[in-house]
């Protein structure tokens, strides 16, 4: 196959690092941006890199310069401006030509853009690209949905650029149309999560045992020499020992209002819609919008001046549970995909997905490395807490878990995403739990029937008559 003469449009933060790992590695590129300005100072930065680099003034001036076939990737933010860049470049591509979209899309969105370019005979890719900056510069993971001819057109670039464990790239093609933004979307759900449990565990050691944040930050570096290492850990080390440059920690001289740009609510979103509920991303979304309220958190403060009592767990129980709960929000995430794998019949390949995020991406960890081999061993469709290896380890932390949540929740300790990790777990181990009441609730109301546990579907309970 031809390998597309490529372009990229977007030279932002991750459109720039992308273009330089892409022409490090010895390929070609064309380059726009919306504002021009931007590409003497790009070239600059490229220093002999330029050499691979064509930059113009615009996209459509970009893609006229582009020989057929073209392969142009978008860095653009979500939404109007990825449709308003396709619009701007459609008079000037051809049949056979590929657009793709690197930035974080709506799967839905990237759903109703592939169908609309394929009915034109163009092909378009939706790639999750995890990383941050840095990634982005020297090995992203990257999760590819599209045809499969279209990814055979870009692989060569793609497997190049990505992120390496040992010795394999992390990115490949996971099924059409949507199928690579939306594991982007868990994948950053899982994100959400796993920053929610570690920023808990920091509130539970700063308040509850009123250790200084570069003791903190010594106890996570340790942790991160164990089964808990991962880049989260890792930073979250090097955050809490660093000083700010008024000499106080650095974590206190940061409003406590975290941002977000919607790819945790999506995550929620789309499991609510295919019938599952990621209850630790939900805690970690709802404990961002929570921050983000810095009002109502003040007069809540000033009208009930709580009092927290201490509370001082030895490491080794905080770190066991943050394993469970991060089992947990690993498992929750791997179940969203394969509601969506059956809804959208994508057939995802769980433990390629879970192998592509072991390098490059933000939720690297050991962990993922011991979840695709469980999936590679045949992990339960759907529950991957019940593969036989990840329900050991499961087991083993679990107590831990309860005894944080017990001692936080009772000193008065927020831990919404560690209760949220431990309520599915009790819940997911009950063979038969309470919605006979909830279905009999139903049915007093709404005459909405009832399956009987004796056989026989849409019955009426004694109240009808
Ligand atoms: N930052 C990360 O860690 C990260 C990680 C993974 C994925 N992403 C995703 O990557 C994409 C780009 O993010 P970024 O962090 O690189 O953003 P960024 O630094 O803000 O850069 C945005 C780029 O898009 C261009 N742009 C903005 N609005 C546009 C419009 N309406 N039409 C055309 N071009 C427009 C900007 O051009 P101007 O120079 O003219 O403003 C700039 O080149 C986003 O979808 C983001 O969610 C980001």
């Amino acid at each position: 196959m031809t390998l597309a003469t490529l372009g990229l449009y977007g030279l932002g933060t991750m459109g720039s690092a992308l273009a330089l790992n892409i022409a490090e590695k010895g390929f070609g590129l064309h380059v726009a941006n919306r504002t021009d300005d931007r590409i003497p100072e790009f070239m600059d930065e490229a220093g002999e890199l330029a050499d691979r680099l064509t930059g113009h003034d615009d996209l459509a001036a970009m893609a006229k310069a582009m020989p057929a076939p073209r392969a142009i990737i978008l860095m653009v933010p979500a939404g109007a401006p990825v449709d308003g860049s396709i619009a701007e470049l459609l008079p000037h591509l051809a049949p056979g030509d590929t657009i793709i979209d690197a930035g974080n899309a709506d799967f839905n969105e990237t759903r109703r853009r592939t169908a609309e370019l394929e009915a034109r005979g163009f092909a378009f890719i939706g790639m999750g690209v995890s990383g941050g900056e840095d990634g982005a510069r020297h090995g992203p993971s990257m999760m590819v949905g599209g045809t499969r001819a279209s990814w055979e057109g870009i692989r060569p670039v793609i497997e190049a650029i990505a992120a390496k464990f040992d010795g394999a790239p992390c990115a490949d093609h996971f099924g059409p149309d949507g199928a690579g933004h939306f594991i982007k979307t868990v994948h950053n759900g899982i994100e959400y999560a796993e920053m929610q449990l570690i920023a808990e565990l920091y509130g539970l050691m700063r308040e509850g045992a009123g250790m200084a944040p570069a003791a903190i930050g010594a106890r996570f570096g340790d942790w991160n020499a164990g089964p808990l290492k991962s880049y989260l850990v890792e930073i979250t080390a090097e955050v809490l020992a660093a000083t700010d440059r008024t000499g106080i920690p650095a974590v206190d001289a940061i409003v406590d209002a975290a941002g977000q740009k919607g790819t945790g609510r999506w995550t929620v979103i789309e499991a609510l819609k295919l019938g599952q509920s990621a209850s630790a991303i939900e805690a970690a979304v709802a404990g961002r919008a929570w921050s983000a309220d810095r009002i109502g958190r003040a007069a809540g403060a000033a009208l009930f001046a709580p009092e927290r009592g201490a509370v001082d767990l030895p490491a080794d129980t905080l770190a066991e549970a943050l394993l469970a709960a991060r089992i947990v929000d690993h498992s929750q995430g791997f179940s969203v995909l394969a509601a969506a794998s059956d809804a959208f019949a994508w057939d995802l390949d769980m433990a390629r997905i879970a192998e592509v995020w072991r390098a490059g991406c933000i939720i690297r960890s050991a962990l993922l490395d011991d979840i695709s081999a469980a999936f590679r061993d045949g992990a339960p469709h759907g529950h991957l807490a019940f593969a036989p290896a990840i329900a050991e380890t499961l087991k083993s932390v679990l107590p831990a878990l309860r005894r944080t949540v017990s001692a936080a929740t009772a000193s008065g300790h927020p831990v919404p995403a560690l209760s949220a990790s431990l309520a599915w777990f009790d819940t997911m181990i009950q063979a038969r739990g309470t919605a006979a009441l909830i279905q009999a609730q139903r049915d007093f109301f709404g005459r909405h029937g009832f399956d009987r546990v004796d056989g026989g579907a849409g019955r009426h309970g004694p109240w009808w008559g």
